[in-house]
């Protein structure tokens, strides 16, 4: 047994030798890290048809295992035999900014935390969310409607920090810090967007890390006066929620929570509503043909409308996500030697499952480059040949703890917009706009449109 194996797994160094497998790591240093940034599916593809289903291939300086097969994503995100680590996934690539979040934790230690946020997305805790979140989204549309034009992307991303901060954590006697926040929260977000991870004044990964630092800071002074609260926002239920001792979670524990609860839920959400909104613009019939559908919901929406039955808006939200999921890579790293597709991936090895890949394999999907809700129809439900041939919210012990919280944010939003209006581009001949892939799908201008009442 050389040194390195003998330390505990997340203290290894990665494995970066795969030469005993088929593919290409690309250039030296920077690997296909530009090709994925260009055009993720062309690349794919191309490792595909070359390699197969398995391959290896370099990204941001990582060596990992690509796997692009429904049965490997399985297997990967069940992990029944706990060959996997989320936590050493994440890491390489987003250490400092997802430190102490859910993902950044493996096996039992997760298990533990994600019972702190079990209670805040159960049907009670929704039905007060979704209440607020409808009395924000009507007033945000009549504003938008008033403007002759608007950046959709932007937008979005303001309507839900608003949601934020109504929602997640409600905070009555600090109107003054709200901006503060809100800033800080901005930066985070950049910062952890930003392609140069320099922690030095000047540089946006540092103002992120600042922010991020920041919000930390305003969490933990808050948990006391929330736990003694009577308030309903996400924040308060992870505070007053105790571990299986009846302890409560420690305020370092509760404050990396609330952040990275905040960082999954942002950009990802707004990455689905841009996108969803640059089809429909595109498709008139469809959104006559939602605007109908949703005529006949009642003001209030139940929760077996927004949770079970299908419809047509919940078929645009899925399929949006299979052609441009938020989460386009989903990273994991081996802690044991072990065996996928009768080829043997070494301890420690980055592997790397691109649902956004996944989603558009032609052996599972009737072309797949076409925008079509209704696969996801009842009738049709291509989706369900394969557990995992659809995983834009994961799969196993780490899938989304938000994927509802999102759907029903969606719908709230989308109900609120067709009823009343028509979207369009602001432009003639928009479509296709040239897309941005990386690291969250939206149109390189931001999707400008305007709202028409109907
Ligand atoms: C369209 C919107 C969203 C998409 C596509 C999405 C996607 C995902 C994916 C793929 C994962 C699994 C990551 C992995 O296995 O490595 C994940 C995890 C997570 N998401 Fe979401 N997400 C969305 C919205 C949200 C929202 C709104 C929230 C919070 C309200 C949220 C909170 C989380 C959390 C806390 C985790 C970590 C779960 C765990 O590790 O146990 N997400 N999300």
């Amino acid at each position: 047994m050389d040194q390195a194996s003998e330390l505990p797994y997340d203290e290894r160094p990665a494995n970066r030798n795969l030469s005993h497998m088929r593919g290409d790591y690309g250039w030296p240093f920077v690997g296909k890290t530009w090709d994925i940034f260009r055009d993720p599916h062309t690349l794919f593809d191309e490792h595909y048809e070359k390699y197969g289903p398995i391959s290896r291939i370099s990204i941001t300086g990582s060596k990992c295992v690509l796997l692009l097969h429904p049965d490997y994503a399985q297997r990967v995100l069940l992990d029944r035999e706990k060959n996997f680590s989320t936590k050493m996934g994440w890491q390489t690539v987003m250490a400092d900014f997802f430190q102490g979040g859910l993902v950044m934790r493996d096996y039992d230690e997760h298990r533990v935390h994600r019972g702190i946020m079990q209670s805040s997305f159960k049907p009670p805790a929704m039905r007060a969310y979704a209440t607020k979140i409808q009395a924000i989204v009507g007033k945000t549309v009549q504003r938008w409607a008033a403007q002759d034009r608007i950046s959709f992307y932007d937008e979005v991303k303001r309507l839900l920090l608003d949601i934020a901060f109504e929602v997640f954590c409600w905070v009555d006697d600090s109107e003054s810090q709200v901006p503060k926040i809100s800033r800080a929260f901005t930066d985070m977000m950049e910062g952890a967007l930003g392609v140069v991870r320099i922690d030095a004044p000047g540089f946006l990964y540092h103002r992120g890390l600042e922010g991020r630092r920041y919000l930390k800071r305003f969490f933990m002074e808050l948990i006391d006066k929330k736990r003694a609260s009577d308030d309903e926002d996400v924040f308060a239920h992870f505070c007053k929620e105790k571990t299986e001792d009846g302890e409560y979670y420690s305020h370092e524990d509760i404050a990396d929570h609330m952040v990275f609860l905040m960082l999954a839920a942002h950009d990802t959400t707004t990455s689905a509503a841009t996108m969803a909104a640059y089809y429909l613009c595109n498709d008139r019939p469809l959104q006559s043909a939602l605007a109908d559908e949703v005529q006949h919901w009642p003001r209030d929406l139940d929760f077996e409308t927004i949770f079970h039955s299908m419809n047509g808006l919940i078929g645009v939200f899925y399929e949006t996500v299979r052609m441009h999921p938020p989460v386009p890579l989903l990273l994991r790293r081996t802690i044991r030697d072990c065996e996928i597709g009768g080829i043997r991936v070494p301890a420690d090895t980055m592997i790397c499952v691109p649902g956004t890949y996944i989603h558009r394999l032609k052996k599972w999907w009737r072309d797949p480059a076409t925008f079509d809700p209704t696969r996801f129809s009842e009738e049709v439900s291509e989706h369900r040949k394969h557990n995992f041939m659809w995983i834009p919210f994961g799969g196993g012990a780490h899938k989304c703890i938000g994927m509802h919280f999102a759907r029903m944010l969606f719908l709230l939003t989308f109900r609120e917009l067709l009823e009343k209006y028509q979207i369009e581009f602001a432009q003639e001949g928009y479509f296709p706009a040239k897309l941005q892939h990386f690291p969250f799908t939206r149109p390189l201008d931001n999707l400008p449109l305007r709202l028409v009442a109907r």
